[in-house]
């Protein structure tokens, strides 16, 4: 599974043109095209099992219910790393000491507000201008989220950027001083590594000397604790993972039965990652319109629809090596159950 395998290199301007009407939200255009839906269902479902990438879990519906996950007691990322940045946002801003911070897949920001709120102090206090850039595919949550936090943040500029960070960040504004890009959630770990490895890149490129990424992820951990963490009592991950039966529907003018398939969440100790899967659990045929194809799926014929790499610093090492980033300091929860890691470039 590549949730970024991307093909060609357009060119575009670099970009800061507003482009939608009603908000002061700015759109990167992408360095690189990503597969759509339609040509990942070509290539994923000719392939055993069939795999889709899970970006496509995000739609309105998916993204209400990754928020009641978030909150879920089996879940234990979010918080975790909530807890993580009240313990140590002044620390990584010190280490950091950014003009600009740069979220990549920012959603709403409530966690990043922790850091602002750090950050805005330092800045305050040094008489430093401050910007924040929240960058997500969903113009509607960033357009919250900017109101949100100029309300509480007056003396910090926020600049919402409309882009999918997957696709390149060549066409990212001009900047105005060291830079803090951050990435949380464990969203690195959603990528093979050969996709996280040119994720990195893409950021490593945009960095000087003085810029510092911020990045949570996930640890590797006993198998019990992770996969309660994806197989919840409540049901809630599987309702998440279930629904991409209906993205596919209403997408490709499909006409799958959501209740032909089944949630499946097992950790892969070998590869240190959760896997999930979409198992069919009777036989059915989905005619889809768009395509004009149709799949048939056999009792225990599997989609797979996610991987959640859980890291060591060793294996993290392996993925930020190949892009010249090095970590330089390392914040640890308790027991280990979670990492926030602050990176530069080797050679800064
Ligand atoms: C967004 N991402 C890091 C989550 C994860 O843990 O892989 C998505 C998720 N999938 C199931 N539960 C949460």
């Amino acid at each position: 599974m590549t949730p970024d395998g991307s093909t060609a290199a357009p060119t575009h301007p670099t970009a800061s043109a507003r482009t939608h009407p009603n908000s002061a939200v700015r759109d990167v255009p992408p360095t690189r095209v990503v597969p759509s839906l339609r040509a990942e269902v070509e290539t994923g479902f000719a392939k055993r099992p069939r795999e889709l990438s899970p970006k496509h879990l995000y739609d309105a519906r998916g993204a209400e219910l990754f928020e009641q996950i978030c909150a879920l007691p089996e879940y234990y990322l979010t918080r975790t790393e909530t807890a993580l940045l009240h313990a140590h946002a002044t620390a990584i801003i010190e280490a950091a000491r950014p003009a600009e911070i740069v979220e990549l897949g920012a959603g709403s920001a409530r966690k990043t507000e922790i850091l602002l709120a750090a950050a805005a102090d330092h800045a305050a206090r040094n008489q430093a201008p401050l910007t924040f850039w929240p960058m997500d595919v969903c113009v509607s949550a960033l357009d919250e989220a900017a109101q949100r936090l100029r309300e509480r943040f007056p003396r910090i500029a926020v600049k919402p950027l409309a882009g999918d960070h997957t696709a390149g960040l060549s066409h990212l504004p001009a900047r105005s001083g060291a830079r803090l890009f951050v990435f949380l959630g464990s969203t690195l770990g959603n990528f093979e590594p050969a996709g996280a490895q040119r994720l990195l890149g893409d950021i490593a490129r945009q960095m000087g000397p003085d810029d510092r990424l911020l990045l949570g992820v996930d640890t590797v951990k006993d198998t019990a604790t992770l996969e309660a963490a994806y197989n919840d009592a409540a049901g809630v991950t599987a309702a998440f993972n279930e629904n991409l039966i209906n993205v596919l529907n209403r997408e490709l003018d499909g006409d799958l039965d959501i209740a032909g398939f089944r949630h499946r969440a097992v950790y892969n100790p070998e590869l240190q990652r959760i896997e999930s899967y979409l198992d069919a659990t009777r036989a059915q045929t989905g005619t889809f319109a768009a395509l004009d194809a149709s799949h048939a799926f056999a009792p225990g014929d599997s989609i797979f629809t996610e991987i959640s790499r859980k890291f060591t610093p060793d294996s993290l090492d392996a993925d930020l090596a190949p892009a010249g980033l090095v970590r330089t300091a390392d914040f640890l929860a308790d027991g280990n159950r979670y990492a926030l890691h602050v990176i530069a470039r080797a050679d800064a």
